[in-house]
């Protein structure tokens, strides 16, 4: 184990503090979403106790007060991801927004009869669907990027299904169902060779170590605050400024004008144009103040704190006959198997009554399930306060499941 004070990590998460059933709780589903630090209850209240007001509007204090935080919010997000500049940062209710912003908007710019759009096997539903609402809409077509026989990226069937008429990808940092992380630099590096854009659904890495979209050089980048320790209902969509500034407005209303006139609209500026009516100024702030909590973390500590428990829960897993449906080389966070003989939700309830929280299921992820020729997967998924005692607590509550449904 590493030096990492996973103890004093906990502290700061008062709901880890309780028994679920009589049993201590077990948090392990955090990729669904993550529980909240003090730091960020604190902000909400803080927000709502003294500063709450509507943004960019009123002549007064409380205004002042809202706007300068919530426009902080956007410039310390900027920083965490290393955007060029704040005005690239929109703020979206999360993920899934996110990603539907890029495909009405860029799909109906970029997308002509014929043309292509590659998502991976690995994808959520929510970078999915959305492809196939505008392909149907503009002629053109999805088509999955296969895996190996591990869980991986096929590398090689991607590099033979880019072509020219290739005109957006969409994969995964991390995939929600598995953990395995995709090599998101040599994914945009082909796609770039052809001509295609590349958009990064980041809802699963950002909280497992730092994103840099200068770096992977991707065109946009999706993510979600309740999955960083923030609140619901707010997320983040990066977006390369000169495709920005092509696409045309997501949803119209007030903030997103310029101005207005029954003989023609004109539209705000970025990142303006895309954030239609009054936004969720509190859980922006909310989500900077996790943003803010993560970062003051040692990033590599919580990543090695983070692979030591997987490895644990691999190598007992595999001690007690538990089948991980893939092996990804490089995996974050996410211990996926099936206990033979028992179906998902039995095994997910057995636990639940010890206290263990997991989640069981398709995980939205049909096509993987289908392409793995599984009905689900029960998930146990890790975080920063996840700690030793957990992963033993899991598997004796395993060992009970074995002996009460096989
Ligand atoms: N996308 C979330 C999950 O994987 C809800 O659980």
């Amino acid at each position: 184990m590493t030096s990492y004070d996973v103890e004093a990590v906990r502290r700061d998460f008062p709901i880890l503090q309780q028994l679920v059933h009589d049993q201590p709780l077990v948090y392990l589903d955090s990729a669904a979403t993550t529980q909240k630090p003090r730091v960020v209850i604190d902000a909400l209240s803080q927000y709502y106790l003294q500063d709450n007001s509507n943004v960019h509007r009123a002549a007064h204090a409380l205004a002042d007060r809202a706007t300068t935080g919530f426009e902080n919010a956007r410039k310390r997000i900027a920083q965490f991801i290393n955007s060029p500049k704040p005005e690239q940062i929109i703020w979206t209710r999360g993920t899934t927004e996110s990603i539907n912003l890029v495909a009405a908007s860029y799909g109906r710019v970029a997308l002509q009869p014929g043309d292509k759009i590659l998502v991976s096997t690995l994808e959520h539903h929510s970078n999915i669907v959305p492809w196939q609402l505008i392909a149907a809409e503009r002629g053109a077509t999805v088509i999955p990027i296969p895996l190996d026989n591990r869980g991986d990226l096929d590398l090689d069937a991607y590099a033979a299904l880019l072509d020219e008429r290739v005109k957006i990808v969409a994969v995964n940092q991390v995939s929600n169902a598995l953990g395995t992380v995709n090599p998101i630099k040599s994914i945009v590096q082909s796609a770039h060779a052809v001509g295609a854009k590349v958009l990064v659904d980041g809802a699963q890495a950002i909280a497992h170590f730092p994103v840099d979209v200068q770096d992977l050089n991707c065109d946009f980048y999706a993510f979600s605050g309740h999955k960083a320790f923030g609140p619901t209902g707010i997320g983040v969509l990066w977006g390369r400024e000169s495709l920005l500034e092509q696409m045309p407005p997501y949803q119209g209303g007030g903030e997103m004008i310029e101005s207005v006139s029954f003989s023609g609209t004109t539209f705000n500026q970025l990142p303006y144009k895309f954030e239609a009516g009054t936004p969720d100024i509190a859980g922006a702030i909310g989500m900077a103040a996790a943003i803010e909590y993560l970062g003051n973390l040692d990033r590599a500590a919580v990543q090695a704190h983070e692979a030591a428990l997987l490895a644990e829960c691999i190598e007992r897993g595999e001690e007690m006959g538990l089948r991980r449906v893939a092996s990804p080389r490089h995996a974050a966070g996410i211990y996926s198997f099936l206990l033979p003989g028992a179906h998902p939700s039995d095994v997910g309830t057995i636990l639940d009554q010890q206290g263990v929280a997991v989640r069981t299921g398709h995980h939205c992820a049909q096509p993987l399930m289908a392409y793995l020729g599984v009905p689900g997967t029960v998930r146990a998924s890790l975080s920063i306060y996840n700690n030793h005692e957990d992963i033993d607590r899991f598997f004796n509550a395993m060992a009970k499941v074995k002996k009460f449904l096989l």
